[in-house]
């Protein structure tokens, strides 16, 4: 359903992604682990189109969608949660979510009952404003946001990235019931072990290239990914 090939991404003279191939069947949840500075995110950003890449393909159901603007590829049905999250923290939960409809394709209201049926927090405070949200909720609104374009590809940038344990279990939960609703999902984790639990399948990035993928019982198994990800 979607598929990098050759993709290499530039910030300046910075070489971030020095020539990326994967691929991202319909249905599947991959995680693409790596370390701090690896270019996880670049990569997240090149495909939502946030970054343009130099070279290479993005195929998206056999269609080149490279250098295509953000809007453009949120219409094609890739959703994109960034790190960090990035609410709207003086607009509502309602208005927060309104924006994520925005830009997208399915029907505004389908989308707010999906959303509240995962997120039944978001529901109780629609009025309340995004800044005033724990972080955990911030993060479901975020998701939430992301979801009412009604994407076939959700993609997550660290999404559990700062919340405590039990917030944790529950956006991997979510994410699991997300794409148990038939969403294809790209999940980009710190967490390795809990990724790759998760996940179908993993790509390993390092300084900007993939080295090694499979399934992901086949990489928590593995040394190198044992010794260097997962703390063991
Ligand atoms: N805005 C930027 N300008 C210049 N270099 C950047 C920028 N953002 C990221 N980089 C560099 O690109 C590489 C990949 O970064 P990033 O994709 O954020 O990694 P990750 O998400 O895996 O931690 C790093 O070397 C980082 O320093
Ligand atoms: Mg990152």
């Amino acid at each position: 359903m979607l598929k990098l090939e050759n993709i290499h991404t530039f910030y300046g003279p910075i070489n971030a992604l020095r020539g990326i191939n994967l691929e991202v069947g319909k249905g599947e949840i991959i995680s693409l682990i790596g370390s701090n500075g690896a270019g996880k995110s670049t990569c997240l950003m090149t495909i939502s189109g946030v970054l343009h890449p130099s070279e290479g393909r993005i195929l998206l159901n056999g269609v080149d969608i490279a250098g295509e603007e953000p809007h453009h590829i949120v219409k094609r049905g890739i959703s994109h949660v960034p790190e960090g999250r990035r609410i709207f923290p003086k607009l509502t939960v309602l208005e927060n979510l309104q924006m994520g409809a925005f830009l997208g394709r399915g029907n505004v209201r389908e989308s707010l009952e999906t959303v509240m049926g995962l997120f039944p927090i978001l529901g109780e405070r629609t009025r309340q404003y995004g800044g005033t949200l724990s972080g955990g909720e911030q993060q479901m609104l975020a998701i939430g946001r992301a979801l009412m374009s009604d994407p076939e590809i959700l993609i997550l940038d660290e999404p559990s990235l700062g919340l405590a344990p039990i917030m944790v279990s529950k956006i991997f939960r979510t994410i699991h019931e997300i794409n148990a609703r038939g969403v294809t999902v790209m999940l980009v984790e710190q967490n390795a072990k809990a990724a790759l639990r998760l996940s179908h399948r993993g790509y390993v990035l390092e300084s900007g290239a993939i080295t090694l993928h499979g399934k992901s019982s086949e990489l928590l198994d593995n040394d190198k990914v044992k010794h260097a990800y997962l703390g063991e």
